[in-house]
Protein backbone atom coordinates (compact mmCIF):
# COMPACT_ATOMS: atom_id res chain seq x y z
CA UNK A 1 0.00 0.00 0.00
CA UNK A 2 1.92 3.32 -1.40
CA UNK A 3 1.06 5.89 1.29
CA UNK A 4 1.54 10.00 1.07
CA UNK A 5 4.53 9.53 3.48
CA UNK A 6 5.90 7.15 0.96
CA UNK A 7 5.49 10.23 -1.98
CA UNK A 8 7.05 12.46 0.61
CA UNK A 9 9.98 10.61 0.66
CA UNK A 10 10.28 10.46 -2.87
CA UNK A 11 9.87 13.91 -3.01
CA UNK A 12 13.18 14.28 -0.48
CA UNK A 13 14.94 12.56 -2.59
CA UNK A 14 13.95 13.72 -5.88
CA UNK A 15 16.96 14.87 -7.49
CA UNK A 16 15.39 17.72 -9.91
CA UNK A 17 13.41 19.29 -6.45
CA UNK A 18 15.63 22.06 -7.03
CA UNK A 19 13.44 22.57 -10.80
CA UNK A 20 10.19 23.45 -8.87
CA UNK A 21 10.64 27.27 -8.08
CA UNK A 22 12.04 28.12 -11.05
CA UNK A 23 8.33 27.92 -12.13
CA UNK A 24 5.77 30.63 -11.24
CA UNK A 25 3.51 29.29 -8.99
CA UNK A 26 0.06 27.92 -10.35
CA UNK A 27 -3.52 27.36 -8.64
CA UNK A 28 -4.00 24.08 -7.15
CA UNK A 29 -2.58 21.03 -8.95
CA UNK A 30 -1.76 21.73 -12.75
CA UNK A 31 -1.44 18.22 -14.38
CA UNK A 32 -1.81 19.85 -17.76
CA UNK A 33 1.58 20.37 -18.40
CA UNK A 34 1.18 17.28 -21.30
CA UNK A 35 -0.89 20.70 -23.60
CA UNK A 36 0.25 23.92 -21.78
CA UNK A 37 3.10 23.86 -19.21
CA UNK A 38 2.87 26.57 -17.14
CA UNK A 39 5.72 29.81 -16.83
CA UNK A 40 9.51 30.04 -15.90
CA UNK A 41 10.00 32.97 -13.74
CA UNK A 42 12.43 34.14 -16.19
CA UNK A 43 10.09 33.09 -18.95
CA UNK A 44 7.87 36.26 -18.09
CA UNK A 45 11.07 38.20 -17.14
CA UNK A 46 12.40 37.76 -20.51
CA UNK A 47 9.06 38.41 -22.28
CA UNK A 48 8.78 41.79 -20.30
CA UNK A 49 12.34 42.25 -21.04
CA UNK A 50 12.19 41.65 -25.38
CA UNK A 51 8.58 43.48 -25.12
CA UNK A 52 10.13 46.98 -22.79
CA UNK A 53 13.75 46.98 -23.87
CA UNK A 54 14.25 45.37 -27.19
CA UNK A 55 11.11 45.97 -29.32
CA UNK A 56 10.23 49.96 -27.41
CA UNK A 57 13.43 51.01 -26.83
CA UNK A 58 15.72 49.27 -29.49
CA UNK A 59 13.15 48.56 -32.33
CA UNK A 60 14.77 47.50 -35.16
CA UNK A 61 17.69 47.41 -34.11
CA UNK A 62 17.40 44.54 -31.38
CA UNK A 63 17.46 42.65 -34.69
CA UNK A 64 21.43 42.60 -34.41
CA UNK A 65 21.84 42.85 -30.78
CA UNK A 66 24.65 40.40 -29.57
CA UNK A 67 23.52 38.16 -26.15
CA UNK A 68 20.06 37.38 -25.40
CA UNK A 69 18.27 40.25 -28.10
CA UNK A 70 19.94 39.46 -31.09
CA UNK A 71 16.76 38.05 -32.77
CA UNK A 72 17.96 37.40 -36.58
CA UNK A 73 19.38 34.32 -34.30
CA UNK A 74 16.97 33.36 -32.38
CA UNK A 75 15.48 30.23 -34.26
CA UNK A 76 19.10 29.22 -34.34
CA UNK A 77 19.34 29.31 -30.47
CA UNK A 78 16.40 28.07 -29.07
CA UNK A 79 17.15 25.15 -32.07
CA UNK A 80 20.14 24.13 -30.43
CA UNK A 81 19.16 24.37 -26.78
CA UNK A 82 16.38 21.65 -28.14
CA UNK A 83 18.67 19.44 -29.86
CA UNK A 84 19.82 18.92 -26.63
CA UNK A 85 16.68 17.57 -25.30
CA UNK A 86 16.56 15.34 -28.44
CA UNK A 87 20.17 14.21 -28.97
CA UNK A 88 20.68 15.53 -32.34
CA UNK A 89 23.84 17.83 -33.62
CA UNK A 90 22.30 21.83 -32.49
CA UNK A 91 22.29 23.14 -36.11
CA UNK A 92 20.03 20.19 -37.15
CA UNK A 93 16.99 21.89 -35.63
CA UNK A 94 14.71 24.91 -36.80
CA UNK A 95 12.03 26.72 -35.00
CA UNK A 96 9.22 27.78 -36.39
CA UNK A 97 5.82 27.55 -37.60
CA UNK A 98 3.72 24.77 -35.83
CA UNK A 99 3.62 21.25 -35.51
CA UNK A 100 1.28 21.17 -38.69
CA UNK A 101 2.81 23.18 -40.67
CA UNK A 102 6.37 21.39 -40.26
CA UNK A 103 4.88 18.26 -40.85
CA UNK A 104 3.72 19.03 -44.08
CA UNK A 105 6.97 21.13 -44.81
CA UNK A 106 8.92 18.09 -44.57
CA UNK A 107 6.65 15.73 -45.72
CA UNK A 108 6.17 17.39 -49.00
CA UNK A 109 10.11 17.86 -49.09
CA UNK A 110 10.76 14.28 -48.35
CA UNK A 111 7.52 12.23 -50.11
CA UNK A 112 9.37 10.46 -53.16
CA UNK A 113 7.08 10.30 -56.32
CA UNK A 114 4.47 7.27 -56.58
CA UNK A 115 5.08 6.52 -53.33
CA UNK A 116 2.13 6.50 -50.35
CA UNK A 117 2.06 8.47 -47.23
CA UNK A 118 0.87 6.68 -44.03
CA UNK A 119 -0.58 7.64 -40.85
CA UNK A 120 -1.60 5.23 -37.83
CA UNK A 121 -5.06 5.24 -36.94
CA UNK A 122 -5.89 7.14 -34.36
CA UNK A 123 -2.79 9.33 -34.78
CA UNK A 124 -3.27 12.56 -33.55
CA UNK A 125 -5.96 14.81 -36.08
CA UNK A 126 -3.58 17.40 -36.62
CA UNK A 127 -1.07 14.99 -38.15
CA UNK A 128 -3.77 13.14 -40.04
CA UNK A 129 -5.80 16.20 -41.70
CA UNK A 130 -2.22 17.31 -42.90
CA UNK A 131 -1.59 14.62 -44.92
CA UNK A 132 -5.16 14.00 -46.45
CA UNK A 133 -4.14 18.07 -47.39
CA UNK A 134 -0.42 17.15 -48.87
CA UNK A 135 -2.03 13.91 -50.25
CA UNK A 136 -4.56 15.60 -52.51
CA UNK A 137 -2.53 18.05 -53.20
CA UNK A 138 0.14 15.92 -54.87
CA UNK A 139 -2.52 12.91 -55.73
CA UNK A 140 -0.73 10.33 -53.32
CA UNK A 141 -2.22 7.68 -51.70
CA UNK A 142 -3.01 7.76 -47.92
CA UNK A 143 -3.13 4.42 -46.31
CA UNK A 144 -3.91 4.20 -43.14
CA UNK A 145 -2.26 2.06 -40.64
CA UNK A 146 -4.12 -0.15 -37.74
CA UNK A 147 -2.10 0.30 -34.68
CA UNK A 148 0.70 -2.68 -34.88
CA UNK A 149 0.16 -3.33 -38.33
CA UNK A 150 3.68 -3.91 -39.97
CA UNK A 151 5.30 -2.00 -42.50
CA UNK A 152 7.11 -4.50 -44.20
CA UNK A 153 5.98 -5.00 -47.82
CA UNK A 154 4.60 -1.95 -48.19
CA UNK A 155 5.17 1.03 -50.87
CA UNK A 156 5.21 3.94 -48.20
CA UNK A 157 7.25 6.79 -48.44
CA UNK A 158 6.50 9.05 -45.77
CA UNK A 159 5.07 7.98 -42.56
CA UNK A 160 3.90 9.84 -39.74
CA UNK A 161 4.42 8.77 -36.51
CA UNK A 162 3.95 9.90 -32.53
CA UNK A 163 6.89 9.04 -30.43
CA UNK A 164 4.38 9.17 -27.33
CA UNK A 165 0.90 8.71 -28.16
CA UNK A 166 -1.72 11.68 -27.29
CA UNK A 167 -4.06 9.42 -25.25
CA UNK A 168 -1.98 6.18 -23.96
CA UNK A 169 1.30 7.74 -23.88
CA UNK A 170 2.79 4.52 -24.73
CA UNK A 171 6.12 5.17 -26.42
CA UNK A 172 7.45 3.77 -29.68
CA UNK A 173 10.57 2.10 -30.15
CA UNK A 174 12.14 4.65 -32.49
CA UNK A 175 15.27 2.65 -33.12
CA UNK A 176 13.31 -0.41 -34.60
CA UNK A 177 10.89 1.86 -36.36
CA UNK A 178 13.73 3.52 -38.17
CA UNK A 179 15.54 0.17 -38.81
CA UNK A 180 12.38 -1.38 -41.07
CA UNK A 181 11.70 2.42 -42.56
CA UNK A 182 15.22 1.77 -43.62
CA UNK A 183 14.30 -1.53 -45.26
CA UNK A 184 11.67 -0.31 -47.14
CA UNK A 185 12.77 2.82 -48.28
CA UNK A 186 10.13 5.01 -46.61
CA UNK A 187 11.05 7.85 -44.49
CA UNK A 188 9.35 8.89 -40.57
CA UNK A 189 8.27 11.96 -39.64
CA UNK A 190 8.64 11.45 -35.83
CA UNK A 191 6.27 14.06 -33.69
CA UNK A 192 7.66 14.37 -30.77
CA UNK A 193 5.41 16.88 -29.22
CA UNK A 194 4.30 14.29 -26.32
CA UNK A 195 8.05 12.89 -25.88
CA UNK A 196 9.96 16.30 -25.70
CA UNK A 197 10.88 17.44 -21.97
CA UNK A 198 9.65 14.65 -20.49
CA UNK A 199 11.82 11.58 -22.51
CA UNK A 200 15.54 11.36 -22.40
CA UNK A 201 15.75 10.82 -26.42
CA UNK A 202 18.69 9.84 -28.70
CA UNK A 203 17.90 10.35 -32.01
CA UNK A 204 21.22 10.86 -33.03
CA UNK A 205 21.89 7.05 -31.50
CA UNK A 206 18.36 5.84 -32.96
CA UNK A 207 18.89 6.76 -36.41
CA UNK A 208 16.24 9.00 -37.11
CA UNK A 209 16.41 11.67 -39.44
CA UNK A 210 13.47 13.56 -39.10
CA UNK A 211 10.99 14.77 -36.57
CA UNK A 212 8.58 18.08 -35.53
CA UNK A 213 7.39 18.42 -32.29
CA UNK A 214 5.39 21.61 -29.91
CA UNK A 215 6.90 24.12 -27.90
CA UNK A 216 4.02 24.95 -25.56
CA UNK A 217 3.59 21.40 -23.82
CA UNK A 218 6.68 19.77 -21.67
CA UNK A 219 8.93 22.51 -22.84
CA UNK A 220 6.65 25.24 -21.53
CA UNK A 221 7.36 28.08 -24.15
CA UNK A 222 3.70 29.91 -23.37
CA UNK A 223 0.50 29.80 -25.09
CA UNK A 224 0.95 28.94 -29.39
CA UNK A 225 4.65 28.90 -29.14
CA UNK A 226 6.65 27.83 -32.31
CA UNK A 227 7.35 24.23 -32.98
CA UNK A 228 10.35 22.85 -34.09
CA UNK A 229 11.64 20.59 -36.63
CA UNK A 230 15.07 18.53 -36.93
CA UNK A 231 16.33 17.22 -40.49
CA UNK A 232 19.74 15.55 -40.14
CA UNK A 233 22.56 17.80 -41.92
CA UNK A 234 23.33 15.06 -44.34
CA UNK A 235 19.37 15.14 -45.59
CA UNK A 236 18.82 18.76 -45.38
CA UNK A 237 21.37 19.30 -48.09
CA UNK A 238 18.75 17.74 -50.85
CA UNK A 239 15.27 18.42 -49.64
CA UNK A 240 13.68 21.47 -50.70
CA UNK A 241 11.00 23.32 -48.33
CA UNK A 242 7.65 23.73 -50.46
CA UNK A 243 7.14 27.04 -48.41
CA UNK A 244 10.57 28.77 -49.80
CA UNK A 245 10.43 31.57 -47.56
CA UNK A 246 13.31 34.23 -47.57
CA UNK A 247 13.67 33.41 -43.76
CA UNK A 248 14.90 29.75 -44.79
CA UNK A 249 17.08 31.66 -47.52
CA UNK A 250 20.96 31.21 -46.97
CA UNK A 251 21.38 35.15 -47.26
CA UNK A 252 17.79 36.82 -46.73
CA UNK A 253 19.11 40.03 -46.49
CA UNK A 254 21.00 39.73 -50.13
CA UNK A 255 17.54 39.82 -51.66
CA UNK A 256 18.99 38.24 -54.53
CA UNK A 257 16.07 37.32 -57.34
CA UNK A 258 17.09 33.19 -56.91
CA UNK A 259 16.07 31.12 -53.81
CA UNK A 260 19.18 29.61 -52.66
CA UNK A 261 18.41 27.39 -49.41
CA UNK A 262 20.24 27.48 -46.14
CA UNK A 263 22.50 24.78 -45.79
CA UNK A 264 21.09 23.05 -42.80
CA UNK A 265 17.61 22.48 -41.06
CA UNK A 266 17.57 26.32 -41.54
CA UNK A 267 16.12 26.15 -44.90
CA UNK A 268 12.70 24.59 -43.23
CA UNK A 269 12.10 28.49 -41.80
CA UNK A 270 9.66 30.40 -43.98
CA UNK A 271 8.69 34.01 -42.76
CA UNK A 272 9.57 36.05 -39.77
CA UNK A 273 9.78 34.37 -36.82
CA UNK A 274 7.15 35.85 -33.48
CA UNK A 275 9.99 37.32 -31.48
CA UNK A 276 7.84 37.41 -28.48
CA UNK A 277 7.03 34.05 -28.58
CA UNK A 278 10.17 33.02 -29.52
CA UNK A 279 12.33 34.82 -26.48
CA UNK A 280 9.61 33.13 -24.04
CA UNK A 281 10.66 29.96 -25.29
CA UNK A 282 14.16 30.25 -25.22
CA UNK A 283 14.20 31.84 -21.48
CA UNK A 284 11.85 28.72 -20.59
CA UNK A 285 14.25 26.20 -22.40
CA UNK A 286 17.30 27.42 -19.64
CA UNK A 287 14.93 25.61 -16.95
CA UNK A 288 16.19 22.17 -18.58
CA UNK A 289 19.94 23.28 -17.98
CA UNK A 290 22.00 20.66 -16.11
CA UNK A 291 19.21 18.18 -15.76
CA UNK A 292 20.20 14.74 -17.15
CA UNK A 293 17.06 13.78 -18.98
CA UNK A 294 16.94 10.26 -18.02
CA UNK A 295 16.42 11.33 -14.54
CA UNK A 296 13.51 13.89 -15.56
CA UNK A 297 12.13 10.35 -17.58
CA UNK A 298 12.31 8.10 -14.25
CA UNK A 299 10.77 11.00 -12.45
CA UNK A 300 8.00 11.33 -14.67
CA UNK A 301 7.51 7.41 -15.05
CA UNK A 302 7.39 7.54 -10.89
CA UNK A 303 5.01 10.27 -10.90
CA UNK A 304 2.72 8.20 -13.24
CA UNK A 305 2.89 5.22 -11.85
CA UNK A 306 1.95 7.06 -8.10
CA UNK A 307 -0.72 8.30 -9.18
CA UNK A 308 -2.40 5.28 -10.65
CA UNK A 309 -0.74 3.24 -7.62
CA UNK A 310 -2.98 5.27 -5.43
CA UNK A 311 -6.01 5.26 -7.71
CA UNK A 312 -5.56 0.91 -8.28
CA UNK A 313 -5.45 0.92 -4.40
CA UNK A 314 -8.86 2.52 -4.39
CA UNK A 315 -10.97 -0.25 -5.08
CA UNK A 316 -12.76 2.19 -7.56
CA UNK A 317 -12.32 0.38 -11.26
CA UNK A 318 -10.63 2.93 -13.40
CA UNK A 319 -9.72 2.52 -17.26
CA UNK A 320 -6.15 3.10 -18.16
CA UNK A 321 -6.04 4.01 -21.72
CA UNK A 322 -3.41 1.71 -22.99
CA UNK A 323 -3.80 -1.11 -20.43
CA UNK A 324 -3.23 -1.64 -16.98
CA UNK A 325 0.76 -2.00 -17.48
CA UNK A 326 0.70 1.27 -15.13
CA UNK A 327 1.42 -0.20 -11.71
CA UNK A 328 3.84 0.57 -9.12
CA UNK A 329 6.36 -2.47 -9.13
CA UNK A 330 9.37 -2.30 -11.26
CA UNK A 331 8.07 -4.56 -13.82
CA UNK A 332 5.50 -1.46 -14.71
CA UNK A 333 8.03 0.91 -14.53
CA UNK A 334 10.56 -1.06 -16.97
CA UNK A 335 7.67 0.26 -19.76
CA UNK A 336 8.83 3.11 -21.72
CA UNK A 337 6.16 5.83 -21.13
CA UNK A 338 5.37 9.46 -21.43
CA UNK A 339 4.53 11.29 -18.93
CA UNK A 340 0.34 11.38 -18.60
CA UNK A 341 -2.41 8.72 -17.60
CA UNK A 342 -5.41 8.73 -19.87
CA UNK A 343 -8.64 7.32 -17.89
CA UNK A 344 -11.08 6.04 -20.17
CA UNK A 345 -14.65 7.16 -18.99
CA UNK A 346 -17.72 8.38 -20.94
CA UNK A 347 -18.98 10.85 -18.79
CA UNK A 348 -14.94 11.85 -18.58
CA UNK A 349 -16.12 15.41 -19.19
CA UNK A 350 -18.16 16.16 -16.32
CA UNK A 351 -15.56 14.55 -13.80
CA UNK A 352 -12.61 16.20 -15.45
CA UNK A 353 -14.94 19.84 -15.17
CA UNK A 354 -15.79 18.92 -11.49
CA UNK A 355 -11.92 18.16 -10.70
CA UNK A 356 -10.86 21.26 -12.14
CA UNK A 357 -13.33 23.11 -9.71
CA UNK A 358 -12.08 21.51 -6.94
CA UNK A 359 -8.42 22.81 -8.25
CA UNK A 360 -7.09 19.93 -10.22
CA UNK A 361 -6.68 20.60 -13.39
CA UNK A 362 -6.65 17.68 -16.38
CA UNK A 363 -7.84 17.91 -19.43
CA UNK A 364 -10.47 16.20 -21.80
CA UNK A 365 -10.18 14.54 -25.52
CA UNK A 366 -13.18 13.26 -27.13
CA UNK A 367 -14.97 10.92 -26.95
CA UNK A 368 -14.18 9.70 -23.34
CA UNK A 369 -10.46 10.15 -22.50
CA UNK A 370 -9.22 12.08 -19.22
CA UNK A 371 -5.66 13.11 -19.69
CA UNK A 372 -3.88 14.16 -16.39
CA UNK A 373 -0.24 15.12 -17.10
CA UNK A 374 2.89 14.53 -14.89
CA UNK A 375 5.77 17.01 -15.97
CA UNK A 376 9.19 16.35 -14.43
CA UNK A 377 10.38 19.65 -13.43
CA UNK A 378 7.43 21.26 -11.69
CA UNK A 379 5.44 18.48 -9.94
CA UNK A 380 6.23 16.76 -6.52
CA UNK A 381 4.81 13.12 -5.60
CA UNK A 382 2.63 14.12 -3.48
CA UNK A 383 1.24 16.49 -6.11
CA UNK A 384 0.33 13.16 -7.73
CA UNK A 385 -0.59 11.34 -4.66
CA UNK A 386 -2.93 14.10 -3.31
CA UNK A 387 -4.44 14.10 -7.54
CA UNK A 388 -5.36 10.36 -7.04
CA UNK A 389 -7.27 10.80 -4.15
CA UNK A 390 -9.03 13.82 -5.01
CA UNK A 391 -10.56 11.63 -8.43
CA UNK A 392 -11.26 8.89 -6.12
CA UNK A 393 -13.32 11.30 -3.81
CA UNK A 394 -14.94 12.64 -7.13
CA UNK A 395 -15.79 9.11 -8.42
CA UNK A 396 -16.93 7.66 -4.78
CA UNK A 397 -19.30 10.83 -4.42
CA UNK A 398 -20.68 11.05 -7.69
CA UNK A 399 -19.92 15.08 -7.40
CA UNK A 400 -19.86 15.11 -11.17
CA UNK A 401 -23.43 14.33 -11.82
CA UNK A 402 -24.04 17.71 -11.22
CA UNK A 403 -25.29 18.99 -14.76
CA UNK A 404 -23.32 22.40 -14.64
CA UNK A 405 -20.47 20.32 -14.74
CA UNK A 406 -21.85 18.66 -18.20
CA UNK A 407 -21.88 22.27 -19.93
CA UNK A 408 -19.44 22.04 -22.93
CA UNK A 409 -16.55 25.03 -23.17
CA UNK A 410 -15.10 25.08 -26.48
CA UNK A 411 -11.68 24.06 -25.75
CA UNK A 412 -11.88 21.11 -23.73
C1 LIG B 1 0.87 14.85 -30.98
C2 LIG B 1 0.51 16.26 -31.33
N1 LIG B 1 0.86 16.75 -32.53
C3 LIG B 1 0.56 18.01 -32.89
C4 LIG B 1 -0.14 18.84 -32.04
C5 LIG B 1 -0.56 20.24 -32.44
O1 LIG B 1 0.35 20.87 -33.20
P1 LIG B 1 0.21 22.39 -33.64
O2 LIG B 1 -0.99 23.00 -32.98
O3 LIG B 1 1.49 23.02 -33.22
O4 LIG B 1 0.06 22.36 -35.11
C6 LIG B 1 -0.52 18.37 -30.79
C7 LIG B 1 -1.27 19.26 -29.88
O5 LIG B 1 -1.76 18.94 -28.85
C8 LIG B 1 -0.19 17.05 -30.44
O6 LIG B 1 -0.57 16.57 -29.26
Amino acid sequence: MLTRADAEAFDRDDPLKDRLSAFERTRGLYLDGHSLGPPTRRALLRLERTAREEWSERLVGAWNDDGDGGWIDLPARVGAKIARLIGVPPDDVAVSDSVSVNLFKLAAALLPPGKAIAVYEGEFPTDDYVMQGLASLVGAPLIRLASGAPLAGRTIGVLIKSAVDYRTAAAADIARFEAVAREIGAFVIWDLSHATGVLALDLARDGARFAVGCGYKYLNGGPGAPAFLYCMRSEAERLKNPISGWFGHAAPFDFTPDYRPAPSAKRFLAGTPPILSLAALDAALDVFDGVDMRAAEAKAQRLCAVFCTALAASGTDFEIAGGAAWRFDRAALAIRRGAHVGILHKDGYAIIRCLIERGVMGDFRAPNLMRFGFSPLFLRHVDAFDAAQALIDVMRSEAWRDPRFSVKEKVT
